[in-house]
């Protein structure tokens, strides 16, 4: 079998819950440590606080096992870890830059508590120069205390996508060990070997370009998103549709087919923090990334595309209209709304006096807790119950359940039938030809079409 491990995870959030439970899943013993009481107590009953495919049986299972426990006990989690990752969240402050007070705080708990050689790894995505930062913190609380206790950092980016998370973490395309220490790198190969089949996935580096190595990742898929969704508004302008060059220009390979899909914008806890962060460490740096502040407004005015369609539909006269809305969360398999572009769309909506009727097949709770009882948004428990008394229909995530809908059901419960694909899922010409007017991302051919 598999060399067992102590392992300490600071945080039960998204990255750290799922990192714990793979863990334990290939043989360590887990202790995650969260600082939020109610949440551990239900996780310790088997609930799991965020929908995410897989995660809770494999929870279940490995904390049944007695290989994953949780607990608020701080110094617990110290003492129990060879290997004790920082987990935290790392949401922007003011300015847009990553808040590292969380991941500071842990540092700061772990000098107080540590006492042998400990591996402190950090998971959370930060700024570069934040191993430093956890060092000195450590340092410092040991120094205090009159400790010899000897430790390392590293730096060892996730790169977990929301939906398939288990699936990235059991199966990783790179395991990414930012450090300069010898001993910490082989700990490290150890617990991760695992997960190291088939070829090499380790890449080993220092803890800045590791650092680095995350924001680029994000950065670079954003890029191709705002990059798509520029050729997008080119093609509408010019008669051509965005599909097709998608596909001519994806077949080299140098390009690509994954994230070149044109659509409403991208949203999450990622993308949206990570390009500003970058952008931030840039400028603190004397470097004006350009390109970044490009893809941001790019995306901003992205985000709005789907209310414009609308509103010139409407001539601009939303007020008592209402919007069928298919699709809540910022993609599909997940129940996250963070910088969804269903948000801007429906305070757009509200704010010209419209009203919506939504539904999505997981986020409908946390758009319930984000916008509370109101009388312009009613949530559904069904696709086709959104239609009801709608004018339109606007698809803004592209959940499996959107893909091949009934038309000729969706042309009767429509007051005006008109379809605004902000994921470009349907062909255009069967739309029209259900009866329904096709509204979509860069798709200028079909427009021009029905103009002609
Ligand atoms: C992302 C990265 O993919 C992951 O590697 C990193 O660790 C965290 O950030 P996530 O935020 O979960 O993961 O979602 P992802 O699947 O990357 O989608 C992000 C957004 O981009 C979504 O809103 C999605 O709709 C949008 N998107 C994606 C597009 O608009 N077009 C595309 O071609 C791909």
């Amino acid at each position: 079998g598999n060399i067992r491990m102590k392992v300490t995870i600071f945080g039960t959030g998204y990255v750290g819950l799922v990192t714990g439970a793979c863990l334990a899943e290939m043989g360590n013993h887990v202790l995650c440590v969260d600082v939020d009481a109610d949440k551990v107590a239900r996780l310790d009953r088997g609930e799991i606080p965020i929908y995410e495919p897989g995660l809770e049986p494999m929870v279940k299972r490995n904390h049944a096992a007695g290989r994953l426990e949780f607990t608020t006990d701080a110094a617990a989690g110290v003492a129990h870890g060879h290997v004790v990752f920082i987990a935290v969240g790392t949401p922007p402050d003011e300015d847009g830059s990553a808040d590292l007070r969380y991941v500071l705080a842990v540092a700061k708990t772990i000098g107080q508590a540590m006492s042998g050689y400990t591996v402190v790894v950090n998971k959370s995505t930060v700024p570069v120069g934040t191993a430093d930062r956890v060092r000195a913190a450590i340092a410092a609380e040991l120094a205090a205390r009159g400790s010899q206790a000897t430790f390392d950092v590293v730096s060892n980016p996730e790169f977990l996508k929301e939906g398939d998370a288990v699936n990235d973490c059991m199966r990783p395309d790179r395991i990414i060990i930012g450090s300069s220490s010898e001993r910490a790198v082989q700990l490290l190969k150890t617990l991760y070997a695992p997960f190291n089949r088939n070829h090499e996935r380790i890449v080993l580096m220092d803890e800045r370009s590791a650092e680095l190595t995350k924001y680029a990742a994000n950065a670079m898929l954003a890029t191709k998103i705002s990059f798509m969704n520029e050729i997008a508004n080119i093609a509408e302008r010019v008669g051509a549709d965005v599909e097709l060059v998608r596909q001519g220009i994806g077949a080299d390979p140098r390009i690509g087919y994954h994230f070149i899909y044109p659509g409403a914008g991208y949203g999450g806890s990622c993308f949206p923090k990570d390009v500003q962060a970058l952008e931030r460490t840039a400028r603190a740096h004397g470097y004006e990334a350009r390109l970044l502040g490009a893809v941001e407004a790019v995306n901003a005015d992205q985000k709005r595309k789907l209310f414009e369609l609308i509103a010139r539909h409407f001539d601009g006269a939303l007020k008592g209209k209402t919007v069928a809305l298919w699709g809540l969360a910022f993609k599909p398999n997940t129940d996250d709304m963070r910088e969804a572009s269903s948000r801007r769309l429906m305070e757009d909506l509200w704010n010209a006096g419209a009203a919506v009727r939504a539904y999505d097949p997981e986020a409908r709770a946390e758009t319930r807790r984000i916008y509370g009882e109101r009388a312009d948004l009613m949530l559904c428990d069904e696709p086709y119950q959104a239609l009801q008394g709608a004018d339109v229909l606007a698809v803004v995530t592209e959940w499996k359940i959107f893909r091949s809908p009934d038309f000729a059901r969706i042309r009767e419960a429509l007051r005006t039938p008109a379809l605004f694909d902000g994921r470009n899922l349907y062909d255009p010409e069967a739309v029209e030809q259900a009866g329904i007017a096709y509204y979509g991302i860069g798709r200028g051919r079909s427009l021009t079409a029905r103009a002609g």
